[in-house]
């Protein structure tokens, strides 16, 4: 399978359905994507991965938004994505990478930590007091974030 990465500016259906899997607000998507750099993952013409990096301060990008395609998950698309992700980071300079995910979450964060993250706090009832609608994951209700970040040499 050749999988090309590749930056996209437009939104289209195909990469909002990613996106939405990793972050159900529409509104909270709306309000970081045209900000970000956006990176897509493809198999011939077929969105199948995205993950959208938003310069947050000086030297600090955080990776705000990381999907796969269900029929293509587990198969090291989010690993390279990260990846790509961290040298787009390096080569711009950036001393830091970090990212949020629901404490939930436990996939993310197993792959997170396999890429080097760090957990560095937790932000209590993040979901829910920015999501108007209850978030249900692993049986379990979501409402605290697990900040993580990475220092780059
Ligand atoms: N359980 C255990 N381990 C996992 C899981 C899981 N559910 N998911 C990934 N991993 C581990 C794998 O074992 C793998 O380790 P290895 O390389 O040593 O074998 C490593 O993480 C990389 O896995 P990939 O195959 O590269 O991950 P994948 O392509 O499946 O993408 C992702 C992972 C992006 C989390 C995918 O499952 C997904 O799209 N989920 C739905 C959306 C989502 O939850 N996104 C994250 C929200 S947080 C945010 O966006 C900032």
């Amino acid at each position: 399978m050749s999988v090309i990465i590749e930056r996209f500016t437009k939104a289209t259906k195909s990469h909002y359905e990613l996106l939405l899997d990793a972050d159900p607000s529409r509104k909270v998507v709306d309000s970081y994507l045209s900000k970000s750099h956006c990176i897509e993952a493809k198999v011939g013409l077929k969105v199948i991965g995205v993950i959208i990096l938003l310069p947050t301060r000086p030297n600090t990008l955080e990776i705000v938004n990381i999907a796969v395609s269900n029929d293509f998950q587990g198969q090291g698309i989010g690993r390279i994505l990260i990846e790509y992700a961290l040298e787009f980071a390096r080569e711009h300079e950036m001393k830091t990478v970090e990212i949020g995910t629901g404490s939930t979450s436990v996939g993310a964060l197993y792959l997170y930590q396999k890429c080097g993250f760090r957990m560095t706090h937790i932000d209590k009832d993040f979901f829910s007091r920015h999501y108007d609608e209850k978030i249900i994951e692993n049986e379990i209700e979501l409402r605290d974030m697990v900040r993580m970040s990475q220092d780059l040499c």
